[in-house]
């Protein structure tokens, strides 16, 4: 985690620095920093957010510097924590985002050679190791320091008298913006759009040196230099704008109708799909990979994929899977990640690989770490999501889903056609759902005092409570617990009573019944039942304290329209306890740590 920029140009560093810093932040916030060149390097960190720094921040003078925006791995978020870190004569400054694993090793034989530490990170290493190399040219001492660490790394290097930047990257994602007469630095595009819409992006073990004119690419461990290519962002400055909205969250949850109509797009107009037949008839089983809501997508997409196509699919979070001993088999696998760029993901697909055939990687970010690693990608057209609970990508990444049954050859063509007619109302539907916000408002206001909140569901509807209750957690701090419905009875029937609510999923499908009898003992419990149910069902409203309506859809689709209520449902909630929803505590959007 942690975001890192670097600029180098005409106008003055810090501006620059402090506003790509800002659109970091969702990789990390507990403390930040920059620090400026100009004759010498002045710096300023301390444990608050951007904002608050912009605020304190001496103003320097300097056309060339380096910032951080800290998600803290070794050490408490505190000022001397926070990032830059320099050497002992003050003259290296670095920031970094991973985790140097050799860092207490290398630090014992630094502080035996008579560096001093002040930190309790792993990055401060680094500018020790630079100064010990200092004899040489600044690349060359930076080259042979970058040769001893061992773990990920995206770093930038300033270095007093010298006016170029370094920045270096392994297994930790990296970019450089090419404006005129300057260039900017960053862990990701949307730090870069206020300046230019022109990237490159760094390889593992790329060193590249930065000046206002030129960026020279070296390969580390003597490698010659490298041409990297320069990318045309089509992402738009206005969508990392928040606009008239409170909150990124409520914006992103209101960009999803627009989201699903551009996703579909293309796959309408020219009745194909880029990825036509990618599950055939040579995919005999299929494992789906994820965190956090991407394996909430995960694990909807083994029932889409299992009812629509018969073809047994494994879900697996890549957090356990990365340290499972025995891999079993499967014919292809599918990765999904909104940022590309999460560590248990990335290592899971190493993994993969030596035993998949065909991986594919379904990710919102073009030129990411996942994308290089898969055989196809598949990317979402959700756009940039800047607050750190994910909402609108889930979305777009059940409709790549979708299209990826709906285009397999395995399909029966008239299923096909009457799923791709339901397929093109969604944008419609959702707007639907959109439409009936305040009095999902409303509903939430109760569960603002709760301290504990089931979600249920069965079938294709059990992801969706799962996601529910991940996104109350996240951005309420509210205790929630998503549950297949007919578990309760096992154990967590124990908890029930009138002050704990249960938002139950009923979609009109072959888990009604059960679903129904479900409620019934929910309500034996005494707990107060919300459901949200389909608009066309006509018994749930004398079962439910409170029923939510939704529009109508195969079940299949519930998992869209439902997410969408329960997003809804989680930011109000938040919202009426006052908690800083885009940006929850403990929490990053980008987990590039395992
Ligand atoms: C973090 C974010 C979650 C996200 C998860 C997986 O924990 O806070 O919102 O679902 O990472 O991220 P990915 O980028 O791999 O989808």
């Amino acid at each position: 985690m942690c975001g890192i920029v670097g600029y180098v140009g005409l106008r003055e560093a810090q501006g620059v620095l402090l506003n790509c810093l800002s659109r970091l932040e969702y990789r990390g916030y507990d403390s930040c920093g920059i620090a400026v060149s100009n004759g010498h390097i002045a710096q300023f960190k301390d444990a608050v957010r951007v904002g608050a720094l912009k605020e304190t921040c001496p103003i320097f003078e300097g056309t060339a510097g380096i910032g951080h925006t800290r998600w803290a791995t070794h050490g408490l978020p505190t000022a001397i924590n926070a990032h830059p870190h320099f050497d002992c004569s003050q003259r290296i400054a670095v920031v970094h985002n991973g985790i140097i694993s050799n860092y207490d090793q290398l630090r014992k034989l630094l502080i035996d050679e008579g560096h001093l530490f002040v930190s309790d990170t792993d990055t401060e290493v680094i500018p020790h190791l630079i100064e010990k190399y200092l004899d040489d040219e600044p690349i060359t001492a930076v080259e042979v320091a970058l040769s001893k660490l061992e773990g990920s790394f995206a770093i930038a290097v300033l270095i007093d008298g010298y006016d170029r930047i370094i920045a270096s990257r392994k297994e930790s994602p990296l970019v450089i913006g090419i404006g005129d007469n300057e260039k900017i630095i960053a862990s990701d595009v949307p730090a870069i759009l206020d300046y230019t819409n022109r990237v490159i992006y760094l390889e593992d073990g790329d060193i590249a040196i930065v000046s206002n004119n030129e960026v020279q690419v070296k390969q580390n461990h003597g490698g010659g230099t490298v041409n990297r290519e320069i990318h045309l962002i089509d992402w738009d400055r206005k969508q990392i704008e928040k606009g008239a909205y409170d909150h990124y969250l409520i914006k992103e949850i209101h960009e999803q109708p627009k989201v699903i109509r551009d996703s579909l797009a293309n796959y309408f107009e020219r009745e194909t799909y880029d990825f036509q037949s990618l599950i055939d008839s040579e995919t005999s089983s299929l494992v789906i990979l994820g965190c956090g809501t991407s394996y909430h997508a995960a694990l909807v997409g083994k029932h889409i994929i299992e009812e629509l196509l018969g073809i047994q699919v494994r879900t697996e979070l890549a957090s356990e899977f990365v340290n499972r001993g025995r891999v079993m088999p499967a014919s292809a696998a599918i990765a999904i990640t909104q940022s590309g760029e999460t560590a248990d993901v990335l290592l899971s697909l190493k993994k993969m690989k030596q035993s998949v055939a065909r991986i594919f990687v379904i990710t919102n970010v073009p030129g990411s770490s996942a994308s290089r690693m898969a055989n196809h990608t598949i990317f979402t057209n959700a756009g940039p999501e800047v607050s750190v609970a994910a909402t609108k990508s889930y979305t777009a990444q059940l409709i790549e889903l979708y299209k990826l049954a709906l285009s397999s050859n395995l399909l029966e063509h008239s299923i096909r056609k009457q799923m791709q007619a339901e397929l093109r109302q969604l944008p419609a539907l959702v707007k639907q759902v959109l439409d009936s916000e305040s009095e999902i408002a409303n509903y939430s206001r109760m569960l603002s005092d709760c301290s504990t909140v089931f979600y249920v569901g069965r079938g294709i509807n059990f992801p969706v409570a799962l996601e529910g209750a991940l996104k109350l957690k996240e951005i309420s701090y509210i205790h929630a617990e998503g549950y297949a419905a007919g578990e309760l009875k096992h154990g967590p029937f124990a908890m029930l009573d009138k002050r704990t609510p249960v938002i139950a999923m009923i979609a009109k499908d072959d888990v009604y019944d059960p679903m129904i009898s479900s409620i019934k003992e929910i309500k034996a419990r005494s707990s107060p039942v919300i459901a949200v149910a389909d608009e066309s069902d006509d018994s749930i409203g004398s079962l439910a304290d409170v029923t939510i309506r939704v529009p109508h859809t195969s079940s299949i689709f519930s998992p869209v329209i439902n997410g969408v209520v329960l997003q809804l449902i989680a930011y109000y909630t938040a919202k009426y306890k006052g908690c800083p929803i885009d940006f929850p505590r403990n929490l990053a959007k980008s987990v590039t740590v395992i």
